[in-house]
């Protein structure tokens, strides 16, 4: 692990426990269009690349698959073990980074949710998952995307980094697929769906840069396609994101 890792790490040792729990996080459809979109032959060896406390993996799993997660972050990965217990010696995982991940066998399948966007190099981290598949096998990436706007897309950026010091950037959802291309797959496909976040749930979580009233005023100034702010009633602040599932085949 290098220092960028160790600090990711750090992070999400630190928010692992609320972010198990959170909404976002643990909604069953979102995970069922995984599972869905990924179109995985039966009893498929998944790869799942940052698959922090195993919600990904288990869902996985549920569906007759085999997984084998890795994360930068120990709290996660003993979660993650705990979590998928009951599937027994289906389900393993380990401690490191994707990128020095000892390539044994190959997967048939390389997954991850929600992880390209603290990836420094989002190219190199979807071909660090496709150099361990198998040639036919799936990758698939899930994430939350922002506006082709540059500005639009600046703002929220600004907001992301200000809420958690490990967030690199997000992807536009023409970026994410252009990045499978580049990482030599093909029959690339996009999907997207919306999801809703809370605005307190969600900072409460994060690994702030700026302090929460701070950063609450800069969210209630702007818009992006991605990141759409609505001020409700009782207070508090509904953001609409995007979060899109791109595929290819190696
Ligand atoms: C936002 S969490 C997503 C967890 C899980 N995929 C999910 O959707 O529930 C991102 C996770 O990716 C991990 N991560 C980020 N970059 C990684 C890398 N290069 N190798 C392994 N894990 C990584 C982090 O430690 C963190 O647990």
């Amino acid at each position: 692990m290098d220092q960028r890792e160790r600090a990711l790490a750090e992070a999400f040792d630190g928010q692992a426990a609320r972010f198990e729990r959170a909404p976002v996080q643990t909604d069953p459809v979102a995970l069922g269009r995984v599972v869905e979109f990924a179109r995985l032959q039966p009893d498929s060896r998944v790869l799942d690349a940052g698959c922090g406390p195993g919600l990904v993996a288990e869902a996985l799993l549920a569906a007759g698959h085999r997984v084998h997660g890795v994360d930068l972050a120990g709290e996660m990965v003993r979660r993650a073990r705990e979590r998928c217990a009951r599937f027994g010696d289906r389900a393993r995982f380990e401690q490191g980074s994707v990128s020095v991940l000892a390539l044994q066998e190959p997967f048939d399948a390389a997954v991850s949710r929600f992880v390209v966007h603290h990836a420094p190099d989002p190219v190199a981290f979807i071909r660090a998952k496709a150099e361990r598949v198998r040639p036919g096998g799936v990758v698939l990436a899930s994430d939350h995307v922002t506006d082709p706007d540059g500005p639009a897309a600046r703002w929220h950026q600004d907001i992301e980094r200000a809420r958690d010091r490990t967030h690199e950037r997000n992807l536009t959802p023409g970026e994410l697929a252009d990045a499978f291309g580049r990482a030599g797959l093909s029959d690339v496909q996009l999907a997207e769906d919306g999801f809703d976040l809370d605005f307190d749930e969600w900072f409460d979580r994060g690994t702030p840069a700026l302090p929460k009233a701070e950063v609450r005023a800069r969210v209630l100034a702007g818009g992006a396609r991605g990141f759409d702010v609505r001020a409700r009633p009782d207070g508090g602040i509904t953001i609409r994101c995007i979060r899109v599932l791109v595929r290819g085949v190696r």
